[in-house]
């Protein structure tokens, strides 16, 4: 049985007006699509279930939403959070900064890092991921899973080996009412960083990139390109050196 979430708790974390709480959803990014036109365009709405029947990751993957982890997806106005034109991209980037940064102090003696383009890796692993999606009218959800409680041994095993949780890295099983409220404070902050200084939050992203020196192959608009990994610019781009010189990536799968 996964602990029960405190609403109060993670609605005084700041950011989200809302919380809409369900047992059993096919995807949060599905309800928040669902629900978006019921939404005030000022609130951000964060939507958070147990269990995802249908939980969906970047491109054609599925994510798996094991018992006792955390699914959930925000909507939000990025104009009403003062975010324009070329730092639109960069919101996922600032996600993964903040699911990071309010982990790390969780699992003191693991490093947790970044993969782009947006994921959260520790010990070669996937932490967390992010998707995010655009609405029609421009606002954003941003769909976060974390591993908190769930266990490697329960997942299914295409992807077992791959996966680890902040409990594992713990050593014991954490509150996962703290665990959001952390990451929605710092999400909150990474938003505002970009806002008003995208550069400082692309330093931050940089410093942690666990990509740094590695050779990479990015599929990007049907071509593939290899080179090392030079860590995030200033504009939240991928740098990768590669035999035609040094090139930035917005978008793209590794390969
Ligand atoms: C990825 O790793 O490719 C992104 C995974 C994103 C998973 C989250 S869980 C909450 C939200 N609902 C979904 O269906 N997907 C996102």
């Amino acid at each position: 049985m996964s602990d029960v979430l405190n609403i109060d708790a993670i609605l005084s974390a700041g950011l989200v007006d809302r919380v809409i709480y369900r047992q059993c959803v096919s995807s949060t990014n599905d309800l928040a699509r669902e629900l978006a036109a019921t939404a005030c365009r000022q609130e951000c709405w964060l939507l958070v279930a147990e269990q995802q029947t249908a939980g969906r990751g970047r491109g054609d993957n599925r994510w798996w939403t094991g018992e006792g982890s955390l699914a959930f997806s925000l909507l939000v106005d990025p104009e009403h959070l003062g975010i324009h034109g070329p730092r639109l991209p960069m919101v996922s980037l600032a996600a993964a900064v903040a699911v990071v940064e309010a982990s790390q102090p969780l699992v003191s003696g693991w490093k947790v890092g970044l993969h782009w383009p947006n994921d959260v890796y520790a010990c070669g692993r996937k932490l967390a991921g992010i998707l995010t999606e655009v609405l029609p009218d421009g606002r954003l959800i941003v769909g976060i899973g974390v591993n908190v409680n769930n266990r490697r041994e329960q997942a299914p095993a295409e992807v077992a080996h791959r996966v680890c949780s902040l409990s594992e890295l713990a050593g014991r099983p954490l509150d996962r009412t703290r665990v959001l409220a952390g990451i929605i404070a710092a999400q909150r902050g990474c938003w505002r960083t970009l806002a008003a200084e995208a550069g400082a939050l692309a330093v931050r992203a940089d410093a942690l990139c666990l990509q740094h020196g590695q050779s990479l192959c990015i599929e990007a608009g049907g071509r593939r390109s290899e080179g090392v990994c030079r860590g995030i610019a200033e504009d939240g781009g991928l740098m990768l050196e590669t035999a035609h010189g040094l090139r930035r990536f917005y978008s793209g799968v590794l390969v």
